[in-house]
């Protein structure tokens, strides 16, 4: 009998159905794998088992007993926790405060001197440095993570749900999280680990079940899997070539130069202090940090979308500070935003609109006014076929597109464009496998056509293995610039948290 079991899970939104008669049982003290790429399910299947959605077929049992969760705090009780992707703390809140929010036995008055006891008796278990009295918006993102997890163990959470835990963490604090699920389970602790990185499951899981549009493909012990290929075919259905070739860079002219560039933001802190760095045709220069320290505001500086408070920034050698977004990309600029939805698509348009957003009054797009219709048409088709966009056609309002249709035309205009240089943030994020390696061997060509590249990723694999240079930022500097060839994920996640030796 397993510990836990969900059997012929069904669940509809409207007309997507996210789990498709899905079974999945997980035996107690192990880490078990969800495995599946963006939109196979994983997160709804656990928000299911959390108590937050009604599967709309299917049972789960529980040591055997059958158990219809009510709600999430039904799911707590039965002893079932877990950790959003996206944390659910109270950031104005201090983090005992957050602790003991929403638990029952908070009488009239909150006994927040033996709370505090017990969180600090658990905190030292885990080996977790936090003050119980910190404010949550004062602790790190790795930290609040700590705080989520604690959370659910306060709560005597036997199986604990963690969903893509290391998205948001540097290399260290991957370790830690590590080092403190493989304690837990040697406490009899079950662990569902949620994750589309295959060497993270290699290493840290028992099984692992794979998802594939809804549905089960297949559940493994890791010991019986030969190595990674193998689970990335299971994943996406076919065999995947996990390495990006690519020849030394055959550096050019300097593109971009940015001097001693300082942003603030709204509230009129500073985002970015001094950030120097250049960028030369035929590289491509990666920046690495964990989300939220400055890379974006950067870019938003570099593309003329957000004020720069001092320094400058040239393209060409040509000073462009003070320019507008639409002057900037005259230099011969591509952007593929971070945000695709509200940045890179207007979804009111059709996708045939959105290809001339930027170009409409450029040849071959239009010569004197007059739009060359007949071209812009076929132009279109072929970056949809390209980039494998689906779409019924070329006259669908962008908007009825799924987010990672968006994302793969955007990414084919832009590269279309040959541009001087290209500036793309988190190019495949949200994108399955095949989509991540067509987008990142297209970024490779540019750069072997002399493009300029400029590349933002949270994805440490990626940014190893696509960049000729790695610059790390952290809180609004950069730490460093390394050479590809000598950076280790050690050294990197260093400057990731800000430490220089
Ligand atoms: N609340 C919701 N309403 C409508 N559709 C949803 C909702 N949540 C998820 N979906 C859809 O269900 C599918 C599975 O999503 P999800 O479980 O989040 O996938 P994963 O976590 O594996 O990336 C996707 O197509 C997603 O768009
Ligand atoms: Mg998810």
């Amino acid at each position: 009998m397993a510990f836990l079991e969900m059997k012929h899970i069904t669940k509809r939104f409207h007309t997507v159905v996210a789990n498709n008669d899905v079974s999945l049982s997980v035996e107690k003290g192990e880490v078990h794998a969800l495995l599946g790429e963006n939109g196979a399910g994983k997160s709804t299947l656990m928000n299911i088992l959390y108590g937050m959605y009604d599967q709309s077929e299917g049972d789960i049992y529980l040591k055997g007993q059958k158990v219809q969760i009510k709600d999430t705090k039904h799911a707590i009780e039965l002893g079932i926790g877990m950790v959003h992707q996206h944390f659910m703390l109270i950031p104005a809140l201090t983090a005992i405060e957050n602790v003991i929010l929403g638990l029952k036995d908070n009488k009239m008055v909150l006994d927040l001197n033996s709370a505090a006891e017990k969180f600090k008796e658990m905190a030292k278990k885990y080996n977790m440095a936090i003050d119980p009295l910190t404010k949550v918006e004062d602790l790190s993102v790795g930290q609040q993570q700590r705080l989520e997890i604690l959370k659910a163990l306060y709560r005597n959470a036997d199986i604990l749900i963690l969903d893509e835990p290391t998205a948001v963490l540097t290399p260290q604090e991957v370790v830690g999280l590590f080092d403190m699920v493989r304690q837990l389970t040697s406490e009899g602790k079950t662990v569902i680990f949620i994750s589309h990185k295959l060497a993270e499951i290699m290493e840290i899981c028992d099984r692992c079940t794979v998802l594939r549009l809804g549905r089960v493909v297949a559940t493994v012990a890791i010991k019986d899997v030969e190595n990674k290929e193998e689970l990335a075919k299971l994943m996406v259905g076919k065999e995947v070539e996990l390495v990006t070739e690519k020849k030394d860079a055959k550096l050019g002219d300097e593109i971009l130069r940015v001097e001693n560039l300082c942003a603030v933001n709204k509230d009129k802190r500073p985002v970015l202090t001094n950030v120097n760095f250049n960028v030369f045709a035929g590289e491509i220069l990666g920046v690495c940090g964990v989300d939220g320290n400055g890379q974006s505001e950067l870019i938003k500086c570099i593309t003329g979308l957000h004020k720069i408070q001092s320094g400058k920034f040239f393209i060409n050698s040509v000073d462009c500070t003070s320019e507008t977004p639409k002057q900037i990309l005259k230099h011969n600029v591509s952007h593929i935003p971070e945000d695709r939805h509200r940045m890179g698509m207007i979804k009111g348009m059709t996708v045939e609109e959105n290809l001339i957003l930027m170009c409409y009054d450029q040849e071959p797009y239009s010569k004197h006014g007059v739009f060359n219709t007949k071209w812009i048409g076929q132009h279109c088709e072929e970056i949809c076929k390209t980039y494998s966009v689906k779409t019924p056609d070329i006259k669908e309002m962008a908007g009825n597109l799924s987010g990672g249709n968006q994302q793969k035309f955007v990414v084919g205009r832009e590269l279309d464009r040959d541009p001087e240089l290209l500036i793309a943030v988190h190019p495949s994020r949200g994108l399955d496998i095949g989509a991540t390696k067509y987008i990142q061997s297209r970024m490779i060509d540019e750069r072997d056509k002399g493009a300029a590249v400029l590349m933002v990723s949270t994805e440490l694999d990626e940014l190893l293995e696509i960049s000729d240079r790695i610059m790390v930022m952290y809180s609004g500097k950069v730490m460093g610039i390394v050479n590809q060839k000598d950076a280790t994920r050690e050294q990197l996640g260093k400057l990731m948290a800000g430490i220089v030796e």
